[in-house]
Formats: C-alpha cells, structure tokens, sequence
C-alpha cells in the first residue's frame, strides 16, 4: 500500500519566556492511503502540535513530512498554503466558519479561491450541492451558521474540508463539541468517506471515536508510545436491515473492548 503521509523524526519546539519545551521528540509514523488514524493520548502530550506540524499548520522545528511522496517540510509559505488548500481538509472542534456568510457560501469558498471562470464556479456549486446532499445538510444551505445544530454546523464543515477533493483530512477533536448523538452521526459520516478509500487523521479524546479508526497511535510526553491496529470498519448501507445494524452494533462493541483494555495498558 502507498503512503499518504510519512513523518520522519519529527520535532516541535516552543520557546516561552526563554523556555525551552520539546513538545514533539522526534515523531515517527506513516499513514497508507485510505486509512483512519486516530491520535490519542494525555492533554498536552501534544496531539494537536503533531497533528498542526504534520499538516503544515505550524512549521516543525526538525524533521520531514511527505504528502503524496512529495516533501512538504522545505515548501515556502505559498506553495505549504496551496498545497494546504488543494491537497488538505481540515475539520475542528470549534466550527471557523465565517458568520456572514450562508452555509453554502462558506462550504464552496476554498474551492472558489482555486477557480478561475464561471463555468467551474458553477461545477462548484454542483459539486457542494452533491456533497450537502451525502451529508444531509441540504435543507440548511441558505442557512446563517447561526442557525443550525452543532451536528449539522460539524457536518457542514466536513463539506468544506471535502470541496476540492483532498488527499488527508485533518481532524482536531471533531466530536469533541458534540452531544452522543450527533457525535455518532459525525463518525458515520467519516466511516462512510473512508469506506470510499479518503484517508483521515483524527486527534481524540474519546475512545468510542477511536474504536471506529483503523488505527489508534497514542501519544505520550511527544513520543508515540503505542499503536493499535483495528482494520478499517465497514459502514453498511442497508440501514434498514435489523441484522446488519445489530452485527454493526457488536463489531463496534468489540473494537470498544479492545480499544479500552488497550488504552488501560498504556496507562490512559
Ligand atoms: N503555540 C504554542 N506556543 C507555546 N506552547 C505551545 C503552543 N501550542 C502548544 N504548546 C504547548 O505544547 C504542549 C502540547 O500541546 P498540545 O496542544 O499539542 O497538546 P494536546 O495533546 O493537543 O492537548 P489537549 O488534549 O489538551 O488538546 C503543551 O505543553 C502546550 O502548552
Ligand atoms: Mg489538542
């Protein structure tokens, strides 16, 4: 299987207030295209460093990040913005959105940003009115941000971080503001993209997010300490059929087990 991502000896650094913390000691890890990637570990560990360092959100103090086989790490601010935009989707805990602009509005501005002429402009749209429609958020489109659950504000921005058909997305704590419900609804929506083969690193705190992954690194004191491979889950689409959703049911129970006994050892 090729590699959509490749961190080699990856470390981040802060300075504050003359002090020096090493919160990323050289990371390494590779994630294969169309797998789900869940981080987890302790607050502060630096989940969201690794996650943003990876990314391109941040720039790492040493190492190497390679997207797709290319080398990002030595990208000037430009082309790390473009390939940002072109190659990554990013979904957080926190909805961004800008609050004057509709849902619709706000979920075709990166690809808008990309566009050239009015003809793709309204290849956009279709494309956005496909992707609301797969995550059933079209009776929102004209919605203000303000107007709308959190589960359907989340998964609007997962339409966004969609639009221009990205390599990775990129998740802090996607669930992390959501209610049961609405969180499971989100997994489902994940599952489903990577059942279609997209590739997703997600940071998580909650373990029942993390069962659903394919894989689970955790994190300790910037270091992967452990890893646990799951398999990639399959979402069913006959939802309708009791049998289907009761053995879905206790496959994801049993990963949950697995999960929890896993995360005892490491000391969670
Ligand atoms: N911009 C920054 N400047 C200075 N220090 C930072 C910055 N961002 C993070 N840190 C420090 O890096 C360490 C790791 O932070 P990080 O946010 O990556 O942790 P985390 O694992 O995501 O935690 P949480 O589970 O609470 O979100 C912490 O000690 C934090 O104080
Ligand atoms: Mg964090």
């Amino acid at each position: 299987m090729a590699n959509a991502l490749k961190v080699t000896d990856l470390c981040k650094t802060y300075i504050t207030n003359k002090r020096q913390n090493n919160v990323l000691k050289n990371v390494t890890f590779s994630i294969e295209k169309g797998e789900m990637v869940a981080i987890m570990g302790p607050s502060g560990s630096g989940k969201s460093t690794l996650l943003y360092s990876v990314s391109g959100m941040d720039r790492p103090t040493a190492g190497e990040v390679m997207l797709d086989n290319k080398v990002i790490t030595d990208m000037n601010e430009k082309e790390l913005a473009n390939v940002r935009l072109e190659k990554m989707g990013f979904v957080f805990q926190q909805c961004n959105m800008l609050k004057n602009l509709s849902i619709m509005d706000n979920i075709i501005l990166p690809a808008y940003e990309l566009s050239k002429g009015k003809k793709e402009r309204l290849e956009i749209n279709e494309r956005c009115n496909e992707l609301m429609r797969k995550l059933g958020i079209s009776d929102i489109a004209d919605n203000d941000i303000t107007e709308v659950s959190g589960g359907q504000l989340q998964r609007a921005c997962i339409c966004r971080s969609l639009i221009n058909n990205p390599k990775v997305i990129f998740a802090d704590e996607p669930t992390g503001a959501l209610n049961r419900d609405s969180s499971d609804e989100v997994m489902k929506e994940f599952n489903k993209l990577n059942n279609e083969g997209k590739t997703i690193m997600l940071v998580t705190h909650d373990m029942k997010v993390a069962a659903k992954c394919s894989r689970i690194l955790y994190i300790v004191d910037g270091n992967i300490k452990g890893e646990l491979n799951l398999g990639n889950l399959t979402v069913k689409s006959k939802e309708k059929d009791e049998t289907v959703i009761k053995d879905m049911h206790e496959t994801v129970k049993d990963r949950q087990r697995r999960v929890n006994n896993w995360l005892s050892e490491m000391g969670w």
